[in-house]
């Protein structure tokens, strides 16, 4: 095990009508709110009148910035600095999913810097401070409510890039599991993939002893399958929602990657295909995770084995490698039970574009580390996964 430092500012409140402790939550503590969302999925659920009610009753001033896509532009985050500078913006509030929350994290960042906000994202500067955001979560999948990353794509050159540190994690999350049950299922689904993508980018490691995080692990790896098959049944179980919501936070807060190395060259690897196409994150996991772990299994067999045995009960064999790859296909059968893609051809991407994806994907250097990949490794595993 690796020494770790580790500490997590958000307050987390969940469960169901916890909305109206947002009150409490704001009340004389913030005078300026900038809301920021998406294309209107709170408005039709009702979720933006409930806020705005609760804003106007504590006497705060709000404005706000809607307009959030998916995979959320570079552009946007510029004319909310600009709000947040004008308006003295002391907290963003985050009502959405992931690219909402990534959204206001860059907002945050940028508009207590003087330079170009894209300069985090480049790693040219490293963040120092933010204005604070919070977070009303819609759709669990990504952790943004509690993790230390926000995602970005510059529009200019179909960048999609990450900056991180500990200072962005938001100061606060409700979390209602009944604001997810009008989440179509194709998010659903690919918000499950992307949960269980935080734990492998931290499970498939090489650090040794890390017993006590992988038994963690391996627990919520289970509980989160077995969840998406409830939901699979019937998306409208209350309870089931319940677990993936919890499952999305922890799963990507750290707790599950300490004391190891992490690798994230599956989500770099993918963000290259949503910066040119715009697929949903969690599509581009599902097509791209069994594709790595056929490229990477051999480098360390019995972690494949191992997880083979306490995921999916693959039998004990003394030939691992077997172990290993019906681990991989256990998984691949599990996306396609929950009726994801696991294929670029599902989804109508040919190779066209994979030499330009592999040279941008690996343009500041190899990616991940359980085994480094250079640009023809990674050409490798957009073929895998043609
Ligand atoms: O925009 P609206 O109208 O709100 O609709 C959204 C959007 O179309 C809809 N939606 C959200 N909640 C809903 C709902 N529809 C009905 N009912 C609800 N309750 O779902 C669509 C997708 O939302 P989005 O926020 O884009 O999804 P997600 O949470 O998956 O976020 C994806 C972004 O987060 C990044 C991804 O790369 C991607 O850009 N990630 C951020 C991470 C982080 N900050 O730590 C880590 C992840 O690995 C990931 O990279
Ligand atoms: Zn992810």
């Amino acid at each position: 095990m690796k020494n770790f430092d580790f500490q997590i500012q958000t307050r987390i409140i969940f469960g169901k009508d916890t909305l109206k402790s947002l009150e409490e939550v704001l009340k004389d503590k913030y005078k300026n709110i900038l809301i920021h969302y998406g294309g209107g999925s709170i408005k039709r659920s009702g979720l933006y009148d409930e806020i705005t009610s609760i804003l106007e009753k504590i006497n705060v001033n709000y404005y706000e910035l809607g307009g959030v896509e998916p995979n959320p532009k570079l552009s946007l985050v510029q004319e909310g600095i600009a709000i947040c500078k004008e308006k003295n913006i002391d907290l963003i509030l985050a009502v959405g999913g992931g690219s909402a929350i990534d959204s206001a994290k860059a907002i945050g960042i940028g508009a207590k810097y003087d330079g170009d906000v894209w300069d985090f994202f480049t790693g040219k500067e490293k963040i120092q401070e933010t204005i604070p955001v919070g977070v009303v979560l819609t759709f669990p999948a990504t952790g943004s409510e509690m993790s230390t990353a926000t995602v970005v794509t510059k529009e200019e050159g179909s960048y999609k890039r990450g900056a991180g540190g500990n200072v962005v994690r938001p100061v606060f999350a409700i979390m209602d599991p009944k604001y997810t049950l009008t989440l179509p299922d194709e998010q659903t689904f690919a918000g499950i993939m992307d949960i269980i993508s935080h734990i492998f980018e931290r499970y498939f490691t090489n650090t040794p002893n890390v017993d006590f995080i992988d038994s963690l692990s391996e627990g919520a790896m289970k509980s989160i399958i077995k969840n998406a098959y409830i939901l699979k049944k019937d998306t409208q179980n209350y309870p089931a929602r319940a677990e993936i919501m919890l499952s999305g936070s922890i799963a990507h807060n750290d707790l599950l990657g300490l004391g190891r190395e992490d690798d994230w060259a599956s989500h770099d690897i993918g963000h290259e295909i949503s910066a040119i196409y715009g697929t949903t994150h969690g599509v581009t996991l599902a097509i791209i995770f069994p594709a790595w772990m056929k490229y990477v299994y051999r480098e360390n067999i019995d972690r494949f084995a191992q997880f083979g045995r306490e995921v999916f009960g693959v039998k004990e064999d003394d030939d691992r490698g077997k172990m290993a790859i019906m681990a991989i296909e256990e998984f691949e059968n599990f996306l396609k039970n929950i009726s994801l893609p696991t294929r670029l051809s599902d989804i109508d991407i040919d190779e066209k574009n994979f030499e330009l994806m592999a040279t941008k994907a690996t343009e500041a250097g190899p990616l991940g580390s359980f085994k480094k990949l250079y640009k023809e490794d990674v050409l490798e595993i957009y073929k895998l996964a043609k």
